[in-house]
């Protein structure tokens, strides 16, 4: 009987062990860092700008990756394999474009050929040959977990202000630890935009990409006001699918993904290019008939909690540009940000309330649009519930927060975290029996309308850029 339980009580610690070393081998290798060791980090790297970017692809079996390198040894070249020592390596060549300066070149190359529920290893060609070897682990692809981060907004409000761009780094570097750690499934990073505060400094980039996770994890970042007072962005990211429309200029552009049963539209808000953003939203629907879910990103928060509603470019230039295209498409859900206040909205049509979203409920076939706005790592408002369509809201400012969704063949799961604890904050769930609404008649008589607002956007474009050189920028 004693070397029975002896037997026993040896299993269980072997077990235990092989849990262990399973979660030590979990999709994200573990990052995190204290103040002072994200500090050492930053003073180290942030003279560079050649930190590499992992974005989504246009679908999950692809993933697109760019970095900044010298030009005269510029080389865009990565290579993946499914074994740490990079054995058995594919390799992937890709494009040189230009980049901000004279002295570099962009590298941007699309990696192929992905399984899902697999470790890869990949290493990119720098300025003194081989990185080292990053691992990147997907997920399935049928039902996977992505997760929605708003505002990252490094260097906060302030211009050329390295303590502040440090300071948001870090905060941005603990809500990463914090959501990957509770959650080792995300399989990428969504954000609704303002990934930097004034769009024209490299190293708020170098500063966004500091964060070891980011190595494992990609992203798909939509265009912030604050992105659009620069041009850094198009050199330092590359999305997929952009779509560069017949008006959109400068930065101006928008993209779309597919990723296992879901649409991904990628909106840029800081266009009032109506017809673009119709057109980008037709093609990708067209091309992804088969989708289950369809899912708008936009920067601003229409339907934020907040006093964003009565800002007139939300709530009158905004909400007629996008509201139609949204109900015209029969979306999902819409993820935004740009108040730094967490909030959901409930079910909303046409601009009017359809139908309660109460926290922790799961609605099936529900009419109407959710939207979800997300918090900011760079300071954070105190949401409060204003308007009728607010139904959750986050009252407590200082605290970042951070969103999953989850989706499978028939549900979809929102819930939202505290970015220092993990509580649960706010959940609801979507189940869906039915396909879209795809009405053609209702389809027709809409798109003959807006062209009306893509008259007007074209106006507000031309009224737009002169505002614009008077206030030196977007807001
Ligand atoms: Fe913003």
């Amino acid at each position: 009987m004693k070397s029975l339980k002896r037997t026993l009580a040896l299993l269980l610690s072997l077990m235990l062990i092989l849990t262990g070393s399973l979660s030590s081998s979990a999709a994200f290798d573990d990052f995190s860092l204290t103040k002072e060791e994200w500090q050492a980090v930053y003073d180290k790297s942030i003279t560079d700008n050649t930190l590499p970017m992992l974005c989504v692809g246009a679908n999950e079996t692809e993933l697109n990756i760019c970095w900044h390198a010298d030009k005269q040894t510029a080389v865009p070249q990565v290579l993946l394999s499914k074994n740490a020592d990079m054995s058995d390596a594919v390799s992937f060549t890709g494009d040189l474009t230009p980049a901000e300066n004279e002295e570099q070149l962009v590298c941007r190359v699309t990696l192929t050929g992905i399984d899902e529920n697999t470790v890869y290893y990949y290493k990119w060609y720098t300025d003194s040959g081989w990185s080292d070897a990053y691992k990147y682990e997907s997920n399935s692809f049928d039902s996977f977990k992505m997760l929605l981060i708003g505002d990252i907004q490094i260097g906060g409000q302030s211009y050329d202000n390295t303590e502040e761009q440090a300071r948001v780094g870090y905060v941005w570097q603990s809500v990463l630890s914090e959501a990957l750690t509770k959650n080792p499934d995300i399989s990428f990073l969504l954000s609704p935009g303002d990934n930097t505060s004034t769009g024209e400094a490299a190293d708020e980039w170098q500063t966004l990409l500091m964060p070891g996770y980011v190595r494992s994890l990609p992203m798909a970042l939509a265009i912030g006001n604050h992105d659009k007072k620069g041009m850094m962005y198009d050199y330092y990211t590359h999305m997929p699918n952009e779509f560069f429309g017949e008006y959109f200029e400068g930065l101006d552009r928008d993209f779309w993904f597919r990723y296992g049963d879901v649409l991904y539209l990628v909106f840029d808000a800081c266009s009032g290019s109506a017809a673009d953003h119709r057109a980008m939203a037709e093609e990708a629907i067209a091309l992804n008939g088969d989708a289950k879910w369809r899912v708008g990103v936009m920067h601003q928060g229409l339907y934020a909690p907040g006093i964003a509603m009565l800002e007139p470019e939300t709530n009158i230039l905004l909400n007629a540009v996008f509201q139609p295209i949204f109900e015209m498409y029969d979306l999902d859900i819409v993820f935004t940000g740009h108040t730094h206040m967490q909030g959901r909205s409930n079910f909303i049509s046409d601009s009017v309330v359809v139908g309660m979203a109460e926290s922790g409920k799961t609605y099936t076939d529900p009419c109407g649009i959710i939207y979800l706005n997300t918090n900011a790592c760079c300071d954070q408002g105190n949401a409060g519930y204003l308007f009728p369509y607010t139904a959750y809201a986050f009252e407590n400012a200082d605290i970042t927060t951070y969103s999953t969704v989850e989706f499978t063949e028939t549900k979809m799961s929102v819930k939202t975290f505290r970015g220092d604890n993990s509580e649960l904050l706010d959940s609801i769930s979507i189940e869906k029996t039915k396909g879209f609404s795809d009405n053609k008649v209702s389809v027709f008589f809409r798109t003959a309308l807006y062209r009306l607002v893509e008259l007007l956007g074209l106006i507000y474009m031309r009224i737009d850029a002169v505002v614009v050189a008077i206030r030196g920028g977007h807001f």
